[in-house]
């Protein structure tokens, strides 16, 4: 039943039509995200979500959009105590903070087909990587090398609690990928890149670490009509595009898309 549907007759017409469709939940923490004029029935609302969905035991009211480098928003807590969570996703678990670091659960299938891609015996680098949602399941799939970097303190810390958590041997460097050139020494088949909103230049960044034949998942946010010139570009740049998808919505007209591409020598 949609949240809609839930509070049928306890809103008035005009305030339900303003109620969203759905809403995000990570482990048992569910994500509202709703605009200013059903601000007023913010504690109704969670109520009829927590009421309708036994796993649901924290509901949080997102506050503003996603900023700063951390790609995180403020919350504010509309039922229980706490912004952590555990969430389990791809056979894996990840401690997550909802408040503190970077998380969605829409991308699950797209980290479930890459570690379908990785061979054994890879070097692979995953930039951003955040709690470990994208490493970790190919850790602990793949016999690999696999090295993360992350710029957020308190996402790296949960990071090791979760390599840990799910029995994989992986390091993450606390860094800034403006410097990954510096960071290391060798050079990798595989890059992965959730790359943050709007910082596509870190590709060109990447280049130099992907050995001759290398695959770099490459993750960026455009609207429909920018693919077919963002395609020349990545071209013109001396990329060849293997696959590329659209990884769903994150704002009205914007979408997450992935492009595996390898560097044509
Ligand atoms: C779009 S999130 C992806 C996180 C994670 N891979 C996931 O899918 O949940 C981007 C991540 O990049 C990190 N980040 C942003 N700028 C960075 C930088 N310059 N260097 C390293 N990490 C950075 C953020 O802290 C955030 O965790």
């Amino acid at each position: 039943m949609s949240l809609r549907e839930l509070l049928k007759d306890k809103l008035q017409e005009e305030k339900l039509l303003l109620v969203p469709k759905g809403f995000e939940v990570i482990g048992d923490i569910a994500i509202l995200n709703l605009p200013p004029p059903l601000y007023d029935e913010k504690h109704l609302i969670a109520q009829a979500l927590v009421s309708h969905s036994k796993n649901v035991k924290v509901v949080l009211l997102k506050k503003n959009k996603l900023a700063g480098e951390k790609r995180t928003a403020e919350f504010e807590i509309l039922i229980g105590d706490r912004t952590a969570t555990i969430h389990k996703e791809n056979d894996c678990l990840f401690n997550v903070d909802i408040a503190r670091t970077y998380f969605t659960g829409k991308l699950y299938f797209e980290r479930s087909r890459i570690a379908g891609e990785v061979k054994d015996d890879e070097e692979i680098l995953v930039l951003f990587c955040g709690v470990g949602p994208f490493l970790i399941p190919i850790a602990k799939k793949k016999k690999v090398n696999i090295i993360g970097l992350e710029k957020n303190p308190f996402a790296c810390a949960l990071f090791r609690k979760n390599a840990e958590l799910n029995h994989i041997d992986a390091d993450i460097i606390i860094g800034d990928a403006n410097s990954m050139n510096n960071l290391f020494k060798k050079d990798f088949d595989r890059i992965v890149m959730p790359t943050p909103y709007g910082q596509d230049h870190f590709l060109s960044l990447a280049r130099p670490l992907l050995k001759p034949g290398g695959t770099v998942h490459f993750y960026t946010f455009k609207k429909d009509f920018e693919i077919s010139h963002f395609k020349r570009v990545l071209e013109e740049l001396g990329w060849h595009i293997d696959f590329y998808r659209d990884c769903g919505s994150v704002a009205p007209r914007v979408k997450r898309y992935v492009f595996d591409i390898h560097a044509i020598e």
